[in-house]
């Protein structure tokens, strides 16, 4: 493959962009200096290095981080996001939905627009499910109300929703879309208030146990698989 293809298809910008960073001097192959922009290169077996770091050539990333609090769900910031645990150069990556600053747990990370698009577009009723716990007692009619879809958000009606009561503290709750502070809010409709939201699911997929906070890893194939299936 081209260079220039493969830096382009690794997310490091437009073949323009990959032009002048080879002229910058800024691309080497097995430690020899790029100065072509159709050099052919083998994208298994050669090393290649922009700026000093090895590019990893894949078209797509998917990637599953339990997040931890205290960290957002956008690109640049002045404060703490997400993408500053991701120790890979990856490039145009981006958080697929988002979770609040406190929110923990299941958070999916790629550059993939449409695999983002068909999990978080309320239309593809997707499950998302969330732990949630909640400061007062949830009565069965908040359980009911949470339930019932009847509750409005933004002057809107909202889809129902599924809850597993674990405790009168706690429950699972799942929804199929991701409004602003949703759970937040739906919880709030109730009287109440959430203490601590951990998103636990999405899909079939259930956030790996053996991430710790913070931590993150590569999709596996059947993973991937099971999230694109209709
Ligand atoms: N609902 C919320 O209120 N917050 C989140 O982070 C996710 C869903």
């Amino acid at each position: 493959m081209r260079i220039d293809k493969l830096l382009a298809s690794s997310g490091y910008g437009s073949r323009k962009d990959v032009k002048k960073l080879i002229k910058d001097k800024k691309v080497y192959v097995n430690d020899v200096l790029v100065t072509k922009e159709d050099v052919k290169v083998d994208e298994v077996h050669d090393c290649i290095m922009v700026e000093q770091q090895r590019v990893i050539f894949q078209k797509y990333i998917y990637l599953m981080m339990n997040k931890p609090s205290g960290y957002l769900c956008a690109n640049e910031d002045t404060e703490a996001t997400v993408f500053d645990l991701i120790k890979e150069p990856y490039k145009n990556i981006f958080t697929v939905g988002r979770l609040d600053k406190d929110t923990e747990g299941l958070l999916l990370i790629s550059n993939d627009g449409q695999f983002a698009h068909n999990l978080m577009s309320p239309k593809k009723n997707i499950d998302k499910t969330y732990y949630v716990e909640v400061k007062n007692i949830l009565k069965d009619e908040d359980i009911e109300l949470l339930k019932s879809g009847s509750i409005r958000l933004d002057h809107e009606g909202i889809k129902e929703a599924k809850v597993d009561k674990i405790d009168d503290y706690h429950i699972y709750l799942t929804i199929q879309e991701g409004k602003y502070h949703q759970v937040k809010r739906m919880i709030k409709n109730c009287n109440n208030e959430v203490v601590y939201l951990k998103r636990v699911r999405i899909k079939d997929l259930q956030l790996d146990p053996n991430l710790s906070l913070g931590e993150y890893r590569s999709l596996k194939e059947e993973e991937l698989k099971k999230l694109k299936d209709d």
